[in-house]
């Protein structure tokens, strides 16, 4: 991820249908702090989110790894957004079990992805990469869900 994906990215986590489990769009001034966190994470890290594009080279959204916080624990977490029109052909599951490879490559030894309670397509794609429901955990006035495993 780079500067110059700005306009997907602006697009994809600006796009209501995407980012409907999510308090809101984001504006084109956070899709451009979403990719700083990425490039920093990079940096910081080895591992960020990074683009997804079919072979031809076509945007196809974001996945990869980053460091979060939830319910007192700390894990790299593997994350996901497929644009709206791209959705259901097997993109994310496909990134996804090349970022839990990355993850364990990287030393992590545990893998988590926090999900919706609603959000029933990334809890599938959770579970075709073998994460499986570990916890509820109170978040924003209701429950957000961890789905996990070890790498080791
Ligand atoms: C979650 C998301 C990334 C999945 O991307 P994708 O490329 O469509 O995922 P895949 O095609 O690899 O797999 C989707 C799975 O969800 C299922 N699915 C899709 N829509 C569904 C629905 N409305 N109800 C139930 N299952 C659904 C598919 O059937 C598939 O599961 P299956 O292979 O067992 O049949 C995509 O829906 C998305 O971008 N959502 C908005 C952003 C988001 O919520 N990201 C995750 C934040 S935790």
């Amino acid at each position: 991820m780079t500067a110059d994906d700005l306009d997907h990215m602006a697009a994809l986590l600006g796009d209501p249908e995407v980012m409907r489990y999510y308090p809101a769009p984001k504006t084109r001034a956070q899709a451009q702090a979403w990719i700083d966190w990425s490039v920093r994470s990079y940096a910081e890290h080895g591992f960020g989110l990074w683009i997804v594009e079919t072979h031809d080279g076509d945007f196809v959204g974001d996945c990869g790894l980053t460091w979060q916080s939830v319910g007192g624990e700390r894990h790299v977490e593997v994350g996901y957004h497929v644009r709206a029109g791209l959705q259901g052909r097997g993109y994310a599951t496909e990134a996804a079990t090349a970022c839990r490879d990355a993850a364990r490559a990287a030393g992590a030894e545990h893998l988590i992805a926090i999900i919706h309670p609603r959000n029933v397509p990334s809890q599938r794609v959770a579970r075709k990469i073998g994460l499986r429901l570990e916890r509820s955990v109170p978040h924003d006035g209701g429950e957000i869900l961890v789905y996990g495993t070890d790498l080791t």
